[in-house]
């Protein structure tokens, strides 16, 4: 079958791989629609581990339901990507997340389960979720990046009325962002970049303005606008001004939420996380009921997720896609990809 795997730094190749075979460990997939996620981008432009299938944001029709009695072969599914062990203690308390096997078998980002970038794929039984009738496969693809989301709006227990800062414009820190209206915020500002993330940020209803994280004097007028800085700040981005920004931007005694990802060192100026004694929390992934309850959320209409898909493309334009979306001028966000095409 065909799939798109990391050839090298910025590139990828089209191949052909055998399909998975059914086990009793994994249900088989025919891929419906997979996300292209900021993450897949670190690897992308590392151009590491090669011959990686990335894709851990999927939808798609069950082909092979392994053991689960309750699945049968056509039924419309998403699922977690992850591989924890369900046995040590953050398992058991529910916080699988914390798990030290979460991401070593994850679909899409191990070689061992390719992911969404091909036509089918394998995915632990255990991990799979059916999606009720009023989410399309569209949603379903975005249930993932929903639940990065949600549970970084968690961990930052935002009060009422509290002010948000949210750092990048790029889905984690859109549905971020959302989440952060829904938890009673009084107002959401989003420092972007690339200004076409920007705009649109404000025009989708997400955040209620944006400034240019460029822009020298961004810094001042927040501190001004917000006398002295943002109850909460979501940094979404991983680099070193994004998350240096952050440190400036919050209110003393406030807390930043870490949730971009840096695959370098990077220097930061921790005194001031010390005078202002601020919390700082990173966020990784989700809990099973988060993920959870982002399919009902959807399902149900209360947060509504295919305003931000941008385009749907085949696997011949995946390369194009990854060089659009890291262009830095163009206003997509998300890039779905149909195998079928
Ligand atoms: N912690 C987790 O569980 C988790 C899960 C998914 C993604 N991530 C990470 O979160 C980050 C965001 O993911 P995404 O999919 O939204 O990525 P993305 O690349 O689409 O978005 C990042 C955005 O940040 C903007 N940006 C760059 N420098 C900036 C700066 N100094 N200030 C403000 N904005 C800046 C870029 O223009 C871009 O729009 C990535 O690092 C990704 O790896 C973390
Ligand atoms: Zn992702
Ligand atoms: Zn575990």
């Amino acid at each position: 079958m065909k799939s798109v795997a990391i050839k090298g730094v910025r590139e990828f190749e089209i191949k052909e791989v055998e399909e998975p075979t059914p086990s009793e460990k994994d249900v088989l997939i025919e891929v419906e629609k997979c996300g292209i996620c900021g993450s897949d981008i670190h690897y992308w432009e590392n151009g590491e581990p090669v011959g990686l299938i990335m894709g851990h944001e999927f939808s798609g029709t069950v082909i092979h339901p392994g053991t689960r009695t309750d699945l049968q072969v056509g039924d419309r599914v998403t699922g977690l990507p992850i591989s924890p062990c369900l046995e040590c203690d953050s398992c058991e308390t529910g916080n699988i997340q914390y798990c030290k096997d979460t991401w070593t078998h994850a679909v899409g980002l191990s070689m061992d389960y390719p992911g969404g970038l091909s036509k089918k794929i394998k995915v632990r039984q255990d991990m799979v979720l059916k999606l009720p009738d009023t989410v399309s496969f569209e949603e379903g693809a975005m249930v993932e990046p929903t639940a990065v989301g949600l549970h970084a709006i968690h961990l930052a227990d935002i009060k009422v009325g509290a002010k948000v800062l949210v750092i990048g414009g790029g889905i984690i820190g859109l549905v971020s962002a959302m989440f952060a209206k829904k938890e009673g915020a009084s107002s959401v500002i989003l420092t972007e970049t690339n200004p076409e993330r920007g705009k649109k940020s404000v025009s989708l209803g997400i955040a209620d303005e944006w400034y240019d994280a460029k822009d020298q004097n961004t810094v001042p007028t927040l501190l001004e606008k917000t006398n002295g800085g943002f109850d909460v700040v979501i940094e979404c981005v991983g680099n070193a001004p994004a998350v240096n920004s952050s440190l400036t931007l919050v209110r003393p005694g406030g807390t930043i939420v870490l949730v971009g990802v840096s695959t370098k060192d990077i220097s930061i100026y921790t005194v001031m996380a010390v005078m202002k004694e601020l919390k700082v929390l990173g966020a990784i992934g989700y809990t099973k009921e988060e993920f959870k309850t982002c399919i009902d959320l959807i399902a149900t209409k209360q947060v509504e997720v295919t305003k931000f898909v941008d385009d749907i493309v085949g696997l011949e334009q995946v390369q194009a896609s990854y060089e659009r979306l890291t262009s830095g001028t163009d206003s997509a966000v998300k890039i779905l990809v149909d195998p079928k095409r």
